[in-house]
């Protein structure tokens, strides 16, 4: 459910990114409650759209703030209209932290945590690491951050203050694609055979407990494959977080795609029906039938649309959030499931 949420500050962080913090009123704070490594939905009106974009929450729970970054993508329509036009105490819509990438801290930790940032990929892993450091005082960090040039870097100043103050348990290691860093090591495109040496010569995997990946889905596919099949990493404990793939939802031209479906879905406990066309998703379907269902980056990689399953069979596209479990307990992502079935039941749980 979105909430009417006040903006309490804002600031350039960047020529390209700024930050925006909510001021969440006493009665949400429960609700409000998040994990290090979460995102907020926001939801604002734009050329008289309703646009639902979500963001991870770079601030630490134990801050009490709820603070979130957004970087300007070329023609983006909700990036565009966070940085040239909000401004504090303007209100956005804001929906309830959510998500599966997150981190849980025990103070009797005592682990060798590897973080890979590219760009606008840092904001979850400040979260993680302020509590990591704060939380566990036996486990150590190391930050390997991609980005083009130190001014383009969000949260440098603020990151070289944690290495100060928190020492050898926090390595730290900016990446420039587009300028020089501090050695060979450091220049050039954070990827796959970077990484190798940079994992080898910085932080070595043999050494390392869980590795948590945010940026671009090629970086993140090929570390993960660079991981399992040369380190022989357990995969359980490789954790990323997409912003956006490349892989849209494709309807397919075979002969189960064609007809019509009766969805009876539940939104926040409301019962609605309406038809979605075979070749269609669950979520266009309810979308175009005028009904709120939840959604974020239609791409399969926020969870945001993600729902249970009752009766009736769906083939799901692209999924980078759920796991085995999960579909074996009968949750699906709306906005990557066609029906196949003439009729379905699917309840979302906000
Ligand atoms: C779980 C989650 C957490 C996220 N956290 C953050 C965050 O902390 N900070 C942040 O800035 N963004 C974050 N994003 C991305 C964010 O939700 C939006 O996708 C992004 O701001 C672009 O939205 P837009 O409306 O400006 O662009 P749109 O109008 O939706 O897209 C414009 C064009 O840009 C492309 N595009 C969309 N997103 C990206 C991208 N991230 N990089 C490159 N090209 C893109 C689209 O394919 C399209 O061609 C997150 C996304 C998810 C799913
Ligand atoms: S809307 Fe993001 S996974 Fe479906």
């Amino acid at each position: 459910m979105f909430h009417k949420i006040t903006i309490k500050n804002i600031n350039k962080e960047t020529p390209e990114a700024v930050s925006i913090e909510f001021d969440i009123p006493e009665n949400l704070k429960d609700e409000f409650s998040f994990k290090p490594g979460q995102f907020l939905t926001l939801k604002a009106k734009i050329q008289d759209k309703d646009v639902k974009r979500s963001y991870s929450l770079c601030s630490s729970p134990s801050s009490g703030q709820h603070k979130v970054v957004v970087k300007q993508i070329p023609n983006g329509m909700f990036s565009s209209f966070a940085n040239q036009e909000l401004k504090i105490s303007d209100t956005l819509e804001v929906n309830k932290p959510a998500g599966s990438f997150y981190i849980e801290t025990a103070p009797s930790n005592n682990k060798n945590y590897t973080l890979l940032a590219a760009g606008s990929g840092i904001t979850p892993m400040m979260s993680i690491l302020k509590t990591v450091l704060k939380e566990e005082p036996n486990s150590t960090v190391n930050l390997f951050y991609g980005n083009k040039n130190p001014e383009l870097t969000i949260f440098k100043e603020e990151l070289e203050q944690i290495k100060i103050n928190y020492g050898n348990r926090f390595n730290l290691h900016f990446v420039y694609s587009r300028s020089k860093g501090e050695s060979r090591f450091h220049t050039g495109r954070l990827e796959g055979r970077k990484l190798n040496k940079l994992f080898k010569k910085f932080a070595p995997i043999s050494h390392t407990d869980d590795i948590f990946i945010c940026g671009p889905e090629t970086l993140t596919m090929n570390v993960k494959e660079l991981l399992i099949n040369k380190f022989k990493f357990d995969p359980s404990n490789i954790h990323f977080e997409l912003f956006t793939t490349s892989t849209p939802i494709v309807p397919k031209k075979n002969s189960k795609s064609e007809g019509i479906s009766e969805v009876k879905a539940t939104i926040n406990g409301e019962v609605v029906n309406f038809s979605v066309k075979k070749n269609q998703s669950i979520l266009e379907g309810g979308l175009a039938a005028g009904f709120d269902v939840p959604f974020s980056c239609q791409g399969g990689v926020c969870g945001v649309c993600r729902c249970m399953k009752g009766n009736g069979e769906v083939e799901m596209e692209n999924n980078l959030v759920l796991s085995e479990e999960e579909i074996e307990s009968g949750a699906i992502l709306a906005c990557q499931s066609r029906v196949l079935s003439d009729h379905i039941e699917v309840i979302f749980n906000e």
